[in-house]
C-alpha cells in the first residue's frame, strides 16, 4: 500500500510497451467498421480488438469520475498501462439536451450538490477543467484519452443524470417519465454531431440496460433503428452499438428478425453480464452445473450472434475485487473462459475507485473499480494479471502470424501452460510466453510440430511432456457441465483430472466437485483451450530452454523418441 499512482505506472512500464505492440492499433487514425463478428480498422481491414474499461460521468454531478483525485493525463496514462486500450465513456441525454446543465460549470456543479470538497480536489488536480462547462470537461476527457491513444465509446447511459438502473427508475425504457423518444433522439443527434471528427471516438452505444415494465420487442425495434440512423447520419463514422432488454441481457429476439438500416459495416450488439445476472445462482449451486448452465443461456440469449455474423460487445461485466463475493468469484473463473474462447470484445466494470456521490452517499468506494478509492493504486493487480490474455486478440481478420492452434489457458490464474523444457514438469506463465498447442480429434494435446504431447502421470503427479501419444494417460477428455476439465486415465486407471499445485506447477489431481456439491470449488481445474493465430510475443526461441535441443538434429530426435 501507500505506492504513488507514478510509481505503479512505472511498473506497469514494461506491460504498456507489451500492449502497444500488441495492440498495434492506434486510437487515432481510421475509423472501425466490421467485417463479419469482428471489429476491424477500415484502412487496413485487420482486427482491432476492445479491451475497454467503464468511467462514468453520468451520475449527479456529470463530470467524469476521479478528476478531483488525479489529474486526467495521469488517469488516461494509467488505463494504457493497464492494458485496456479503449474507454466506455457514460453520459446522461440532458448533457446534451438541456442548456441550463450543460453549461453549468464544474465548479457550479459540485456547488449545486454541495461537493465543496470535491471542488478543492479538482483544483488541485485539473485546474483546467474546474471552471468548463460541464459539456466541455466532457469534450476534455475524450480529448486526453485521444492523446493518449486510447479509443472511446460515448455510452448513453440514462437521461437524467444519476445512478442507473432500476426498473422504476423513469429512465428504462420508451416512453417512461425520463425516456422520451424524440428527445433521445435529438441527444445522440447532437452528441454524434459534436464528435463528428474526433478520431478516437470509435463508436456510440444507444442506451445503457432498457428495462422495466413498458420494455417490449416492437418498440425495440422501431425505437432503436431510428436511433442508429439518426446516429449514422450524424456521424457515419462511429459504429453503432444496440443494446438489448432486460437489462441489455437479452437479444434473442435478433434471431427472428434482424434489424433493418440503411447502412453495413458499422452495428455491433452488446450484452452485460455479471454474476448478479443470475442472482445468487453462483454460491447457491454446483459451480460446474452453473457455469455451463449460465453459458448456454447466455450463447441462446446474445452469444449465437457470433455465429451469424455480428459483433458483439461484453460492455459490462466485473466483479468486486476485494475477492470476498463467492458469487463473484466463481462467475469470474467461468466468464473469463467464455471470454477467451469466443475472443469477445469487452468493457470492464470499471474504472472508477470512488464516486463524487452515488445514491446520496459522498465518496463512495466501488469494490469493481480497477482503481482504488484515491485514484492511486491499482485496487487488485492479480485481477489484472487475470485478465492480461484477453487484453490482446487471440485470431481475426489480419493476425496470422502462425497456423491456427490453441493456448492452453487457466482463468483461476489468467497464466497459460507453458513448458520449461522438454523433460522438466509443465508449468503456468505468461500467456504472452506461451507455446502452440494442438488438440487432435483422438484428444491428444500436442506441443505443435513436435511428437510432444502432455501426460498424466498419476495422481498428484506431475504432469510432463511425453512421445509415447497414444495410450489413455495422453488422452484428455473436456468434462463436466462447465466443459473446462481436461481429465485423462492415469498409468493405473484412475481417472484424473489436469490441475495446478501450489507453485503453478502443472499436476493431475482427483476431479472436482463432479456431482451437486455446492461448496467445492473446481477453479484450479478449470482450463480452456482457446484458438489462436497468433505468434508468442516473445523474442525467444522455440528451445531456449534447452539449447542442446535446437541443434539441426532435433527433428531426427523426436524421430528417434517416437519409433520407440
Ligand atoms: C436542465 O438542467 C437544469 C440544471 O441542472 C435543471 O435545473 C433543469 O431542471 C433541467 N431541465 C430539465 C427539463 O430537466
Ligand atoms: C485480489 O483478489 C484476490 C482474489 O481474486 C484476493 O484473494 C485478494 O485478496 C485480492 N487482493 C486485494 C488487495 O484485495
Amino acid at each position: 500500500m501507500g505506492r504513488l499512482f507514478s510509481f505503479s505506472l512505472l511498473s506497469f512500464l514494461p506491460l504498456l510497451i507489451l500492449f502497444s505492440i500488441l495492440n498495434a492499433k492506434p486510437a487515432k487514425g481510421f475509423p472501425l467498421s466490421t467485417n463479419s463478428r469482428w471489429i476491424v480498422d477500415d484502412q487496413s481491414g485487420q482486427r482491432v480488438k476492445l479491451a475497454c474499461v467503464n468511467w462514468a460521468s453520468h451520475l449527479e454531478p456529470v463530470v467524469a469520475e476521479g478528476l478531483t483525485k488525479k489529474p486526467v493525463d495521469v488517469i488516461s496514462r494509467g488505463i494504457l498501462a493497464m492494458g485496456f486500450n479503449c474507454v466506455r465513456f457514460t453520459w446522461p441525454i440532458y448533457l446534451a439536451t438541456n442548456d441550463s446543465l450543460a453549461f453549468l460549470t464544474v465548479r457550479q456543479s459540485f456547488q449545486n450538490l454541495g461537493l465543496t470538497e470535491a471542488i478543492a480536489g479538482i483544483q488541485t488536480n485539473n485546474p483546467s477543467i474546474i471552471d468548463l462547462p460541464l459539456i466541455e470537461a466532457f469534450q476534455a476527457v475524450v480529448s486526453n484519452l485521444g492523446d493518449n491513444n486510447v479509443m472511446v465509446i460515448l455510452d448513453n447511459h440514462i437521461t437524467k443524470p444519476g445512478w442507473c438502473c432500476s426498473n422504476t427508475d423513469g429512465n428504462g425504457f420508451f416512453g417512461d417519465q425520463y425516456f422520451d423518444p424524440q428527445l433521445w433522439i435529438n441527444g445522440l443527434t447532437k452528441m454524434a454531431t459534436l464528435f463528428n471528427g474526433v478520431t478516437n471516438v470509435i463508436g456510440m452505444s444507444l442506451r445503457n440496460e432498457l428495462r422495466g415494465p413498458k420494455q417490449n420487442v416492437n418498440d425495440w425495434y422501431s425505437y432503436m433503428q431510428r436511433g442508429a440512423e439518426a446516429v449514422h447520419s450524424a456521424n457515419p463514422n462511429v459504429l453503432v452499438i444496440l443494446s438489448g432488454l432486460n437489462f441489455d441481457k437479452d437479444l434473442s429476439f435478433i434471431r427472428n428478425q434482424p434489424v433493418s438500416l440503411t447502412f453495413t459495416g458499422k452495428t455491433v450488439f452488446e450484452v452485460h453480464w455479471y454474476s448478479f445476472t443470475d442472482g445468487q445462482a453462483w454460491v447457491n449451486g454446483n459451480p460446474n452445473q452453473v457455469c455451463g448452465r449460465v453459458v448456454n443461456n447466455m450463447k441462446g440469449s446474445s452469444g449465437f450472434l457470433l455465429d451469424k455474423g455480428w459483433p458483439l460487445l461484453v460492455s459490462e461485466w466485473g466483479v468486486d475485487l476485494r475477492g470476498t463475493n463467492v458469487n463473484d468469484n466463481r462467475y469470474l473463473n467461468c466468464i473469463l473462459g467464455v471470454l477467451t474462447e469466443l475472443d469477445l470484445d469487452w468493457a470492464l466494470w470499471t474504472l472508477v475507485g470512488s464516486y463524487y456521490l452515488r445514491e446520496g452517499v459522498v465518496g463512495l468506494n466501488e469494490y469493481y473499480g480497477v482503481l482504488n478509492w484515491n485514484w492511486g493504486e491499482i485496487r487488485n493487480s492479480s485481477f489484472l494479471q487475470r485478465i492480461s490474455f484477453l487484453q490482446s486478440p487471440s485470431r481475426g481478420p489480419g493476425l496470422s502470424e502462425r497456423s491456427l492452434h490453441k493456448v492452453i489457458f487457466h482463468p483461476l490464474t489468467g497464466l497459460c501452460v507453458l513448458r520449461k523444457s522438454y523433460f522438466d514438469p509443465l508449468r503456468l506463465g505468461p500467456c504472452t510466453d506461451t507455446e502452440p498447442w494442438n488438440y487432435t480429434p483422438q484428444k491428444i494435446l500436442y506441443l505443435k510440430g513436435t511428437y510432444f504431447c502432455i501426460q498424466s502421470n498419476g495422481l498428484g503427479k506431475p504432469a510432463k511432456l511425453g512421445i509415447k501419444c497414444t495410450n489413455s494417460n495422453t488422452r484428455w477428455e473436456i468434462i463436466s457441465d462447465s466443459k473446462m476439465h481436461l481429465s485423462s486415465k492415469a498409468k493405473d486407471g484412475t481417472t484424473v483430472c489436469l490441475d495446478v499445485d501450489s507453485s503453478n506447477t502443472l499436476v493431475t489431481n482427483t476431479c472436482k466437485c463432479l456431482g451437486t456439491d455446492k461448496t467445492c470449488d473446481p477453479a484450479s481445474q478449470w482450463f480452456k483451450l482457446v484458438d489462436s493465430t497468433r505468434s508468442s510475443t516473445t523474442t525467444k526461441s522455440f528451445l531456449q530452454f534447452n539449447p542442446s535441443l535446437d541443434l539441426p538434429g532435433k527433428d531426427f530426435l523426436w524421430k528417434l523418441f517416437d519409433s520407440f
